[in-house]
């Protein structure tokens, strides 16, 4: 089978490892891929979004199968362009991905199956929108609408900030993604992520994680798209999988194709837990980044078999093999990040490190210059390990940290505190 992976961070380097390992993998390709992914596949310098030149690169390559990494092409509707032209493929419907696009749809879709979340209100003017707040007082929670790469979020814990978060937003910082906003209640709790494929109407979980967003130890300083994450995330236990399964999962599948946009792919539930009952805060409609990284980890090759079950609509008689394990992944990310951070720096020490089912980089963001390997974004490397506890995975991770030599890079030191 030849195969395409669309992205070129982590996540799709996490992919593409697995897809790999399986026998029936013949020719990979990733567009537009990294430097660590064009060591194990072929790089096409191909736009994701672009419909028109992935159409065009799947036929020149006789693809059989094509995976959507990142939202943003599934958003613009090349899950649906390729399915029209009659290849197969993973990843929602642009219908379908507005679970993750308009967080508005998403209240419609719960409100319309009972599935528990946040109260909320929607507005598309700021009065209406202030006096709203201030009727409900703090702490409160104001998001733009639209996808706004994981920024839209204002969790507010005075009047003030969700004011000013209000006129931020429909002030245009965030674009046409904030036309629209949505006012939640605030959910105390701890929040973990629950991965789902759905091939329409069957669902089969994928596994668990949690991530640590906050850019600091201890999660202090500011938000960004995650800094570690691992997998299982003890927090989820088996009883609360099958609540969530049972009261959010399934009767959103079931809304979702009762309005014929079926949902096929993998749903990300951000979930809340409190008092052994989870809500929904969100969905995504592809898997996280970095939380893909430790699910395939764990997975292995067997990921592609259960991605292809779910293209093909054969959700129902697959099955996933879980080793009683855990994966960790911390993120090295170049100095500065979320904020301004320089490219171009020098990566090395990478080749001594170990590379073997329990121990991976994964590149988010790099490049080859003159042979040597540089850095190209704000997150720029996961550093991944399995164990057979979560200490393990961590202990192993942090060793291989300490074998790479970028001195304009950083990385938290206590991913998976947590659960430890
Ligand atoms: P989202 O982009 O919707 O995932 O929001 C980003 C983050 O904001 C989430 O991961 C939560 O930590 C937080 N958040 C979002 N909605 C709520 C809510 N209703 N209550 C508490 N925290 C929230
Ligand atoms: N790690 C969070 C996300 O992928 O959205």
């Amino acid at each position: 089978m030849n195969i395409l992976i669309l992205g070129g961070g982590g996540r799709e380097h996490a992919l593409a490892w697995a897809v790999k390992q399986n026998p029936k993998c013949d020719r990979l390709i990733v567009a537009p891929g990294n430097a660590g992914i064009g060591a194990i596949a072929e790089c096409a310098a191909i736009d994701p979004c672009n419909a028109a030149a992935v159409l065009a690169c799947v036929e020149e390559n006789a693809i059989d199968f094509v995976i959507v990494g990142p939202e943003a092409p599934l958003a613009a509707g090349v899950a649906d362009a390729l399915r029209d032209a009659g290849i197969l493929t993973f990843g929602p419907s642009a219908a379908a991905a507005r679970l993750e696009a308009s967080k508005a749809f998403t209240k419609e879709i719960c409100d319309a199956c009972g599935a528990p979340t946040a109260a909320y209100a929607r507005f598309t003017d700021a009065q209406a929108a202030k006096d709203y707040v201030r009727a409900q007082g703090a702490p409160i929670v104001v998001k733009a609408d639209g996808l706004a790469a994981g920024k839209g979020v204002i969790v507010a814990m005075t009047l003030d900030e969700a004011l000013s978060g209000i006129d931020e937003i429909f002030g245009g910082a965030f674009g046409a993604a904030g036309a629209e906003v949505v006012i939640e209640e605030f959910m105390a709790g701890e929040e973990a992520s629950f991965f789902i494929l759905s091939d329409g109407s069957d669902v089969l979980s994928v596994g668990t994680a949690q991530d640590h967003k906050r850019v600091g130890d201890g999660d202090t300083g500011p938000n960004t798209g995650g800094m570690g994450a691992y997998s299982p995330a003890p927090v989820l236990t088996d009883a609360i999988q099958a609540q969530v399964l049972d009261e959010i999962v399934r009767p959103t599948i079931a809304e979702m194709a009762r309005r014929g946009t079926p949902f096929q792919g993998v749903l990300y539930a951000g979930l809340m837990i409190e008092n052994g009952r989870a809500r929904l805060v969100e969905y995504n409609v592809r898997f996280g980044d970095p939380e893909c990284q430790v699910l395939m980890l764990r997975l292995g090759a067997q990921a592609l078999d259960l991605l292809i079950a779910c293209a093909e609509g054969r959700l129902g008689e697959a099955r996933a093999q879980w080793a009683d394990d855990h994966a960790l992944t911390v993120v090295m990310a170049a100095q500065g990040y979320p904020g301004a951070y320089a490219k171009g720096t020098l990566i090395q020490g990478l080749d001594a490190l170990p590379e073997d089912s329990s121990h991976m980089v994964f590149h988010a963001g790099t490049a080859l210059r003159n042979d040597q390997l540089v850095a190209t974004g704000g997150r720029v490397l996961n550093v991944t390990a399995r164990g057979a506890t979560l200490r393990e995975a961590q202990e192993r991770a942090y060793a291989m940290v300490q074998g790479i030599d970028w001195p304009e890079g950083f990385c938290r030191s206590d991913i998976g505190w947590r659960a430890l």
